[in-house]
């Protein structure tokens, strides 16, 4: 079967290679993969910016297809269904952290990027019947970092201010609709001009540019304080987030795409109650609570037109570029 792999090739390590069909061990099924989408961690692992990276591993946390066999009963019940696929592996008993065995589909075990994977059956959920294959293949991991960081974490309703930074970001997309459907006050930015336009024109309170001089201080001005700010880039731009944080606000954040901070306003932030909070991923509960969320709300993810997989390439160069606006997702041959 066809695979993308990461391997040793010191020029392109990322390859289309023929592998062999996965095994079954018991209790799994075997998922004959429709898309799989992009998150920026395949793209680190692709330029080898990840921890415990192994060549002849085939990439990908998310997938959507369709179950062809199974080899237990409760996997024949899926036999023949579309589904998508939890990318979590060994989260563990406490559902505030993840245990010392987790990983995550696609590196250090084989992922989503191929035609075929084998999974424990504990890992599918039927696809949500509203959502295309594209879009179902878009939402595992994104979508249970969002929900974990906006809900768990930052206890986001209806009543909050939220600003959601980086919004173009395939999680933060998220953290800016499942925000929206609850019906709190949201604000995004986004570092370019068409992403800005789009997020103010689907609902976002105010959406600004953060490479304009200025920016925050008029979102601090528009907003008057906010409550909760879901954030993955990290850098010196934390201390802006805690200048216009409400009293007792909380900077939920997943990543540090932008690197380390220089320095942090420890004054401000005892002063003011502050709360800087870590997330990562989800536990399986919340995984479940989040495809039921986008169920009741609807939740369309917004993705980019799809690249053929043989093209898959050209979708880790439109990550490297910054370029989509949405989920990136391969589509396999039907
Ligand atoms: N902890 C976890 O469980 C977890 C899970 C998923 C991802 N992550 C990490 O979170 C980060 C985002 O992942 P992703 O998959 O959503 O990546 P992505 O789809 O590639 O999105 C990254 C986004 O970062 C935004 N960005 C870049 N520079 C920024 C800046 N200076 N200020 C604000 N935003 C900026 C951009 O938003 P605009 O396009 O709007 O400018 C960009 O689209 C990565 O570092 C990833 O490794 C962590």
């Amino acid at each position: 079967m066809r695979s993308l792999q990461i391997t040793d090739k010191q020029e392109q390590a990322l390859q289309i290679v023929d592998a062999d069909m996965p095994e079954m061990p018991a209790n799994s099924v075997l998922v004959k993969l429709k898309a799989a989408a992009l998150n920026r961690r395949d793209y680190w692992i692709s330029i080898g910016k990840y921890p415990g990276i192994r060549p002849g591993v085939i990439l990908g946390s998310d997938g959507c297809g369709i179950v062809e066999k199974a080899n237990s009963e409760q996997g024949q019940a899926f036999v023949g269904k579309e589904v998508i696929i939890n990318p979590n592996i060994n989260w563990g008993n406490d559902p505030k952290v993840q245990s010392a065995d987790y990983t995550i589909l696609g590196m250090p075990v084989n992922g989503t990027f191929a035609e075929y994977i084998a999974v424990p059956v504990d890992r599918i959920h039927e696809k949500p019947s509203h959502l295309s294959v594209e879009e179902a293949a878009a939402l595992p991991l994104a979508g249970l970092t969002a929900y974990r960081a906006l809900f768990t974490h930052g206890q986001v309703d209806a009543d909050k201010k939220v600003f959601i930074s980086g919004a173009g970001g395939g999680v933060a997309q998220y953290a800016f609709l499942f925000s929206r459907a609850v019906g709190a006050t949201t604000y995004i930015s986004s570092g370019q001009a068409e992403k800005v336009e789009k997020f103010a024109s689907i609902g976002a309170a105010k959406a600004y540019n953060y490479k304009d001089d200025g920016w925050i201080k008029q979102a601090a001005k528009d907003s008057g304080g906010i409550d909760v700010v879901i954030d993955s880039a990290g850098g010196d731009q934390l201390n802006d987030f805690l200048k216009v944080l409400n009293p007792a606000g909380k900077i939920v954040f997943y990543g540090a795409t932008t690197g380390l901070p220089s320095k942090i306003d420890l004054y401000r932030m005892f002063w003011s109650q502050a709360t800087l909070q870590g997330s990562t991923m989800g536990n399986d509960q919340e995984f479940e609570a989040m495809i039921e969320f986008v169920k009741k709300h609807r939740i369309k993810p917004i993705v980019e037109p799809s690249i053929a997989f043989d093209q898959a390439h050209t979708a880790f160069e439109m990550l490297a570029d910054n370029k989509q606006f949405g989920k990136v997702v391969l589509k396999m041959d039907e």
